[in-house]
């Protein structure tokens, strides 16, 4: 059956690097059906609402969603979307490419962050005027589904195992939930894996990145740790990210409208297309998904490049290149 891939623009420079990976998704895979849909601040000021209802219908009949960027409206598009999909992981890799001036180029890891709980549940409350407070919640349910998607994860790909990202000997209820929960689903799979304590974590990235690679974390260590990581590889315009729920996904660059640069036709394109590729792979296109993510590679490696990689082509010219590498 044909697959069905919501295409969400958005914003800014969401409007050229969505369009720029689509014609390369339709390179790969003429037989897919894109269906556009709108989201963000153009259509909050058309029609009152930033996610009008026919784009949350399509997303949730939608096999995989590709969205851009929204601008000040972000937190009402993404959110809602990532429930949508019922996303309860973030894959989030960090890879530093040759030909990009990444600040540690051995860098080449992948974050996947639990996506529904820890301190980003909302449970707040101010008890005086000096005094706020927050639940974090911790299940073991969530933590063995994401366990049991790390292992998949590193099994489908050959990696070396995991390291279990946590803050055990302070948080002792919740992050001990969690990490004794993942580290026995991998114990059951025969999966390897470590743990590290996410302060001292923070540190090692940043002096020995080469030493991880696949590293499972809760919620707020995972959103940190891979906001570091994205230091070390340099470059918001290739990061991307995919939400992955049981039966839908969402895939999405790391970096915003830029609007300092949205309409002048500049935008990287590689975030979004690297994004496409986990699309690709999302949807068992796993040879396709690697030609997407090797041409896109050999362009950053050899050329054109954007300005923001110290280049001077434009959008148009990087997508041509990479349909040149996959022809
Ligand atoms: P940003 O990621 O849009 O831009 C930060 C800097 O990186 C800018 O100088 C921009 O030109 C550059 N940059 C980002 N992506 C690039 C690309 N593909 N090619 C070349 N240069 C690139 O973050 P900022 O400025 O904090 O936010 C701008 C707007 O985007 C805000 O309205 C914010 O709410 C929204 N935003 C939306 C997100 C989403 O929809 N998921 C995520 C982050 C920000
Ligand atoms: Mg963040």
């Amino acid at each position: 059956m044909t697959d069905r891939i919501a295409v969400i623009p958005g914003d800014g420079i969401g409007r050229e690097v969505v369009p720029a990976t689509q014609r390369v998704l339709e390179a790969v895979e003429p037989e897919f059906s894109f269906v556009e849909a709108a989201a963000g601040d153009a259509v909050k000021e058309e029609t009152g609402t930033a996610l009008p209802a026919e784009t949350r219908e399509l997303v949730a009949d939608a096999d995989a969603t590709l969205f851009g960027a929204a601008g000040e409206t972000a937190a009402d598009v993404i959110l809602p979307l990532r429930q949508i999909v019922g996303s309860f992981v973030n894959v989030r890799p960090a890879r530093a490419y040759p030909g990009t001036d990444a600040l540690r180029p051995e860098t080449d890891l992948v974050f996947l962050r639990e996506n529904t709980e820890g301190v980003y549940t909302g449970h707040e409350s101010r008890l005086t005027d000096d005094v706020a407070t927050l639940t974090r919640v911790v299940t073991e349910f969530a933590s063995e589904r994401l366990a049991e998607f790390a292992c998949e994860y590193v099994e489908e790909r050959d990696e070396d195992g995991f390291t279990i990202a946590h803050k055990a000997n302070v948080m002792r209820e919740t992050d001990g939930l969690f990490r004794d929960t993942v580290d026995r689903v991998a114990d059951v799979r025969g999966v390897p894996h470590d743990e590290a304590l996410m302060d001292a974590l923070a540190t090692h990235l940043c002096l020995h990145p080469e030493e991880y690679g696949v590293v499972v974390c809760p919620n707020l260590a995972g959103d940190v740790l891979s906001d570091l990581a994205a230091g070390l590889v340099g470059g918001l315009g290739l990061l991307p990210s995919a939400n992955i729920g049981p039966e839908n996904a969402l895939f999405e660059p790391v970096h915003g409208t830029a609007p300092d640069i949205a309409g002048e036709g500049v935008a990287n394109p590689c975030a979004t297309m690297f994004s496409a590729a986990m699309l690709l792979e999302y949807l068992d296109y796993d040879e396709e998904g690697k030609a997407v993510r090797s041409a896109v590679e050999s362009v950053l490696e050899d050329g054109p490049r954007t300005p923001d990689l110290g280049g001077s082509a434009g959008t148009d010219a990087v997508t041509d290149a990479v349909l040149g590498q996959l022809s």
